[in-house]
């Protein structure tokens, strides 16, 4: 299923709308819808329960979107969160410089694709596509090229230089997407944090950011958790909440948001041991992925190139999209740089006492951090497709299916009466769902063929369908339907709550 398909899947079966749809939509902005919600707050319980309930030393707050302006400060975000921003004269639409030369990377990359799928038909099973890649001469050429690129545009990244920026646009020719356009005006820096205005107070001192990252708000709870927990160093503060960024170019559904959702874990250790939790953080949250059945093969760690301002090591765990393999989890060990630099700023003193090497320090952090709608993206690209299966007759049908991991789909169960006009049968059937609705989330339904609410389930992902026939009026039995299987069988009504597994995987 392709990336258009998915997002029109998305609105159809009400999981995410364009925010504002009815006056042409805001743009990045999106609202989930009544399965979406579900699916999204099921997301948000496994990584809660995964992070916070199933570990004696991390603890949960919910801290203000509002902070004091000064964190920002403190944090690096008022200078150092930019984007490089490139405006077309023409076309007048704004751009990021680096993804540009990125986007010009990756047009070569897509001919040395070409290439290498032309080559597979050609050679068939004996094709090794590594040994094409390394010494089929033009593929090499443009290896090298992209690498070169790349290469580049990392250094002018790191060193801030804008004037590269702008000199390697016009050296590859690169054009507006939109017109056609090579009349841009030179790269400059642009901040990502939106900001907004306190009515009581004018000018600059009342001038207040929505946060960037929910971070900020456990560091500056650093004390205040620690004394009124004691808890013990190591531990973490975890914390899910809405992160606001003015992304230049919104572009790929959820995946970047101008207004989003992060699960945050911030962990609180000794100096000179963060190599350690890093590489723990590192596996752990790897595993987090896998145990809800996502294939390691669109998994992977990528090491930052550059690393921010605050880390001394940064890994991302990306996942293939149906755009290619990018971020969904950073993994970022950020020294004492935050506690440090409040403790500057604030002038209160973030400091642990460590009862066990009888010293105080400012304790170092590994975080762990998610976007709650790119992981949102992740499962259903993963578990949305198109199947051919035998139908009700024994002949083929395809259906459009959405195989979540149980724990997770929006619908648990849905409970279903054979017939619409039979009231033994939806009297039956109503008491079933009353029974079952106290432990799942459970839709009753009776519109249309059985054929057609099977699909309708298939399609938001329910993994169980109970429904309810003649013989259940005669034995109290009912059939359960398996949404991945298409296995149907008969249970007692009173043993279908220990057959329906939704447990999450922890
Ligand atoms: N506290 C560290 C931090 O915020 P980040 O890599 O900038 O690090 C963490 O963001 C995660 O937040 C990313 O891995 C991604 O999943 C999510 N995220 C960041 N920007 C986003 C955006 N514009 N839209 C949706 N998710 C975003």
């Amino acid at each position: 299923m392709d990336f258009k398909q998915l997002i029109s899947h998305c609105k159809e079966y009400g999981f995410i709308y364009q925010s504002s749809e009815i006056y042409d939509g805001l743009s990045a902005v999106y609202d989930y819808g009544p399965y979406g919600v579900e699916l999204k707050n099921n997301i948000k319980e496994y990584w809660w329960k995964s992070m916070v309930n199933m570990h004696e030393n991390i603890v949960g707050i919910d801290a203000a979107i509002f902070m004091h302006p000064k964190t920002w400060k403190a944090s690096g975000h008022v200078d150092a969160f930019n984007d490089p921003l490139i405006d077309n004269k023409d076309s007048k639409k704004r751009y990021r410089a680096d993804q540009l030369i990125e986007g010009y990377a990756e047009k070569i990359e897509i001919k040395i694709r070409k290439d290498v799928a032309k080559a597979r038909k050609r050679f068939g099973d004996a094709f090794d596509e590594n040994q094409f890649r390394t010494t089929n001469p033009r593929i090499v050429d443009r290896q090298n090229k992209i690498d070169a690129i790349l290469k580049r545009l990392a250094d002018a990244m790191r060193d801030e230089n804008m004037g590269d920026l702008k000199a390697q646009i016009e050296e590859y020719d690169i054009a507006c997407p939109e017109s056609g356009s090579r009349n841009w005006t030179e790269v400059r820096q642009f901040n990502l944090m939106f900001s907004t205005q306190l009515g009581n107070i004018a000018g600059e001192e009342g001038k207040l950011y929505l946060r960037p990252e929910t971070a900020q708000g456990i560091f500056v709870n650093f004390l205040n958790v620690q004394k009124s927990t004691r808890q013990k160093i190591p531990f973490g503060i975890a914390q899910i909440g809405k992160a606001f960024r003015n992304e230049i170019v919104a572009r790929q559904f959820i995946f970047r948001m101008r207004e989003f959702e992060q699960m945050e874990m911030q962990f609180f250790i000794r100096p000179g041991v963060e190599m350690k939790w890093y590489e723990y953080w590192k596996e752990t949250r790897l595993n987090w992925h896998k145990a809800l059945g996502t294939p390691e093969s669109k998994l992977r760690y990528h090491d930052h190139d550059n690393l921010a301002h605050y880390a001394n090591a940064a890994v991302d765990i990306e996942f293939e999209f149906p755009f290619g393999f990018r971020e969904l989890e950073g993994i970022h060990s950020r020294t004492d740089f935050d506690l440090g630099s409040h403790s500057e700023l604030s002038g209160k003193k973030m400091t642990y006492f460590d009862p066990e090497l009888n010293e105080s320090y400012v304790p170092y952090v590994v975080e762990t951090s998610i976007g709650c709608d790119r992981m949102f993206l992740a499962q259903v690209s993963n578990a949305l497709q198109e199947e051919t299966v035998p139908d009700a007759d024994g002949k083929e049908s395809t259906r459009i299916v959405m195989k979540l991991h149980p724990s997770l789909a929006p619908v648990k169960v849905a409970v279903l009466p054979l017939l619409k006009n039979k009231e033994e049968l939806t009297t039956a059937a109503r008491d079933v769902y009353s029974t079952l609705k106290k432990h799942f989330n459970c839709q009753y339904d009776e519109k249309d063929a059985i054929g057609r609410r099977y699909r309708r389930q298939d399609a938001i992902g329910t993994p169980y369908c109970v429904t309810i026939d003649f013989d259940t009026l005669e034995d109290g039995t009912v059939t359960i339907r398996d949404r991945d299987t298409l296995q149907q069988k008969r249970v007692a009504i009173d043993a279908l709550v220990g057959e329906i597994d939704v447990t999450l995987p922890l």
